[in-house]
C-alpha cells in the first residue's frame, strides 16, 4: 500500500492544505500525501486563535477549513508526479454527505480515502464513531462501492469491548487499514498571566495531540492489533517526534506512522532527518525492516 522502507507521513491536517503544502509533502521524504480533512463546500474554519502548542502537546480547534471536495479533486491529477500514495481524508456531517464525498473521491486520482469518523472541533456534533451504528452503515455502503483502498480514522479512546466488536466488523467489511488515532477532543490550557484560554473557539477547549497523547494512543494500537490477529494494517498517529517513537509504535503493532504536532513544528524537512535516523537507529539494533517488529513487543 505504501512505501515499506520508510513509511512515514504527514498526519491529515498539518501541512497540507494548500496546493503549496501538498507540492512541499511531495517533495518531501514522505512516502505519501495525505490530504486536510475535506468537505462538500470550502470552509473558513473558526476564529483565531484555534491552535495552541505547549512544550509536549499542541491544542487544536481549526473547524475544518479546507477548500473543498471539488478544489482537491481537481488537482488530485497533478500531484501524481511526486509518485506517491495520495490520500484523501473526508468528513460528511450527515450519511449522505459521506456518501457524496466518497463519491467525488472514487472518480478522483487518490489512491487511498481515510473515513475521518472523529472530527473533534465541530461544534453541536459529536464524534460520528460513537454512533457505531451509523459509522458501520455508512463505510457498508463505502465498500460497495469503492475502486479505492478504504481506511477509517478513528478517535483515540474505545473501551476494550467497543475496540473488539469494532475490530471484528471492520475485517467483516474488509477495511483496508485503521488509523490510531485522532486528537484527544477535549482539551485545554490557560494562560496564567491572561488568565485566559489559550485558543478562541468552543470555549477554549479543542483536540489535544502531541508527544502526551502517545501512550493512549499506544494502547489503542496495542488491542486493535491483538483484536484483529494482526490482518488489519494500522496508520500510527499520536506524539511521533523521533525514531524511537516509530519502532515502539510498531512493536505495538503498527505499519505506518503519520505525523502531525512534530510536522507543524519542524516542517517538511522533517522527514528527511527521520529518514536518515530510521536507517542508523535499525542498523545499530540489528533489524533489517521494521516489519519484523510489528506487534512484536512482549507481554510480561
Ligand atoms: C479538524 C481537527 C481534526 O482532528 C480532524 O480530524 C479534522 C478536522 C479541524 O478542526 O479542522
Amino acid at each position: 500500500m505504501f512505501s515499506q522502507d520508510f513509511p512515514v507521513f504527514n498526519a491529515s491536517g498539518v501541512w497540507c492544505t494548500t496546493k503549496e503544502e501538498l507540492e512541499s509533502l511531495g517533495k518531501s521524504e514522505a512516502s505519501a500525501i495525505v490530504f486536510k480533512t475535506m468537505t462538500l463546500l470550502p470552509r473558513e474554519g473558526n476564529p483565531k486563535p484555534r491552535f495552541f502548542l505547549g512544550s509536549n502537546f499542541s491544542i487544536n480547534s481549526m473547524g475544518l477549513p479546507n477548500l473543498g471536495v471539488d478544489y482537491y479533486c481537481s488537482i488530485s491529477a497533478d500531484l501524481r508526479k511526486y509518485k506517491k500514495p495520495l490520500i484523501a481524508s473526508i468528513a460528511g456531517f450527515s450519511q449522505n454527505e459521506f456518501l457524496v464525498l466518497f463519491d467525488k473521491i472514487n472518480k478522483a486520482s487518490f489512491d487511498i480515502v481515510e473515513v475521518n469518523l472523529s472530527c473533534p472541533n465541530l461544534e453541536g456534533k459529536g464524534l460520528f464513531a460513537y454512533d457505531l451504528k451509523t459509522s458501520f452503515l455508512i463505510l457498508k455502503k463505502i465498500m460497495k462501492k469503492t475502486k479505492k483502498k478504504v481506511g477509517v480514522k478513528l478517535p483515540p479512546y474505545f473501551d476494550r469491548q467497543t475496540i473488539k466488536k469494532v475490530a471484528e466488523e471492520f475485517l467483516k467489511l474488509k477495511i483496508d487499514f485503521i488509523t490510531l488515532v485522532n486528537s484527544y477532543p477535549l482539551g485545554c490550557f490557560i494562560y496564567i498571566n491572561k488568565e485566559a484560554m489559550v485558543i478562541k473557539p468552543n470555549l477554549g477547549i479543542g483536540g489535544l495531540g502531541g508527544g502526551i497523547l502517545q501512550p493512549i494512543a499506544l494502547a489503542q494500537v496495542v488491542l486493535f492489533y491483538q483484536y484483529t490477529k494482526g490482518k488489519l494494517p494500522i496508520v500510527a498517529v499520536g506524539g511521533i517526534e523521533e525514531v524511537s517513537d516509530i519502532y515502539r509504535y510498531t512493536l505495538a503493532g503498527a505499519s505506518f506512522f503519520g505525523i502531525g504536532t512534530r510536522l507543524w513544528q519542524e516542517g517538511p524537512e522533517m522527514f528527511s532527518r527521520l529518514k536518515k535516523e530510521l536507517k542508523e537507529f535499525l542498523k545499530k539494533k540489528k533489524v533489517k525492516s521494521l516489519k519484523e517488529k510489528i506487534g512484536k513487543v512482549k507481554f510480561l
